[in-house]
């Protein structure tokens, strides 16, 4: 287990933030880390793999690669799933699920190849286990077999994760539209707020919701692993060993900072929503960071800055039908239908450039009218489906990142207001 092919998926665009925090994690050289699309490839150990698992916050899982074959039928993906020694990974005791993705594969369908590979995988357990194969668990299986399919290549992976590892184990209350907490924490990495040596600057979410943002940099702050509150698949393999595991999380444990007693909190949420400040509070708590942070109720168009020294603004704010704009600038037109739950399952969306409706235009011109004004100094740093947005608000963007949340393509602008007029377009 000494010498592993990893692969951590991540989503598009976000490569760019994991490679080095891969490095950073392992203290790999960076000749063992090669970003690909959507994800990146570690040439590195069965520890690093739970060291990963533990303290990434950008990557969705982190994969195995058990086998990497040429195929042009089903039967080929059975031969490649039968050669692999599924048994040094877990017994038949295991229940199993099997999920294939493809990329121009010629296969009709998946479903049939997920079959033949999760056939494969049995049948190789009724000779390895005397005659027990492991059962099929389509909702908590203890082994995930993930299968990537190319125009003429198979690769399959066994997960080491278990739950996707945005699931932090914090999350109780979740408001309507929690951003997922690898997009806030890809966010934060865009934004550069925890590059470096120097004092961290103040972070403020006007429209904070559950508290994802503001967590996320919170727990980063006070060095606390983001997967010290829960389980993962390779603690039922075979290849674990308890007392490394122990040692891994104690040293993670052991370097948490603790804040002095007294020390002001820099980081800050507010919301509109009241029973959103009730969640993201009861979120903060349960991730350690209640006492690092700042909630409070309030409009955004109201709210003045948190703290008397100029820092970051890093949210989501809301668009469409779905999340509405609240507060002073509700009620002032109609949202045009935007983005809806059905859209997301039918596919992916590019950015657009979202229609001027009076509500959502109304709402950020006068945002920034009030940043303008109240936030000199201070970058603001929108994550959004709306290509027009800097239209909207008279700003011309500093930054653009292309990020995706979830099928939604959006973009995070970096607005900086400078003292008196902002940089106004
Ligand atoms: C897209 S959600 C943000 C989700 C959040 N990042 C999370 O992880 O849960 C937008 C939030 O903006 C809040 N909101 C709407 N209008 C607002 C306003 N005028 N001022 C402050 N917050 C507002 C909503 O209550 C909602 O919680």
């Amino acid at each position: 287990m000494n010498q592993l092919q990893l692969f951590l998926p991540c989503a598009a665009g976000v490569e760019d933030y994991l490679a080095p925090e891969v490095l950073r994690i392992t203290g790999l050289p960076p000749g063992c880390v090669t970003k690909q699309r959507g994800g990146v490839a570690v040439r590195t150990s069965l520890a690093h793999a739970m060291l990963l698992n533990l303290h990434s916050r950008l990557a969705q899982r982190v994969l195995v690669l058990l086998s990497f074959t040429e195929y042009r039928n089903e039967q080929d993906l059975y031969r490649a799933a039968s050669e692999v020694a599924w048994e040094r990974w877990f017994t038949p005791r295991e229940s199993i699920k099997v999920e294939v993705t493809a990329q121009h594969s010629p296969l009709t369908s998946l479903n049939f190849a997920a079959l033949k590979i999760k056939d494969a995988v049995c049948d190789r357990f009724r000779v390895t286990a005397g005659g027990v194969r492991p059962d099929v668990n389509t909702q908590w299986p203890d082994v995930r077999i993930y299968t990537h399919l190319s125009t003429d290549s198979c690769s399959l992976y066994i997960d080491t994760s278990g739950e996707p590892l945005f699931k932090r184990g914090w999350r109780e209350d979740k408001g309507d539209a929690p951003l997922k907490e690898t997009l806030a924490a890809a966010m934060l990495a865009a934004s550069g707020w925890a590059d470096g040596d120097a004092d961290l600057l103040p972070l403020y979410d006007p429209c904070c919701g559950s508290g994802t943002i503001v967590i996320e940099a919170a727990q980063i702050a006070c060095n606390i692993a983001p997967g010290s509150l829960r389980r993962f698949a390779f603690e039922k393999y075979l290849p674990f060993r308890r007392a490394e595991w122990d040692a891994i999380k104690k040293e993670a444990k052991d370097a948490e900072v603790l804040r002095e007693p007294g020390q002001k909190p820099l980081i800050f949420g507010s919301d509109v929503a009241h029973r959103m400040v009730d969640f993201a509070q009861r979120n903060a708590q349960r991730a350690g960071v209640a006492d690092v942070i700042e909630f409070r109720g309030g409009d955004a168009l109201q709210r003045m800055p948190p703290i008397d020294i100029p820092g970051v603004m890093l949210l989501n704010p809301p668009y469409g039908e779905r999340i509405e704009v609240a507060g002073v600038a509700k009620g002032a037109g109609h949202a045009g239908r935007q983005f809806d739950e059905e859209d997301a399952q039918a596919g992916r969306f590019g950015a657009r450039e979202l229609p001027q409706t009076q509500e959502g235009g109304e709402f950020f011109s006068q945002l920034a009218s009030h940043w303008k004004k109240n936030y000199p100094g201070w970058s603001a740093w929108i994550l959004t489906p709306d290509l027009k947005l800097p239209g909207k608000m008279r700003l011309k963007e500093a930054r653009r990142v292309p990020m995706w949340n979830g099928p939604i393509e959006c973009r995070l602008f970096r607005f900086d207001m400078v003292k008196g007029s902002a940089r106004a377009i």
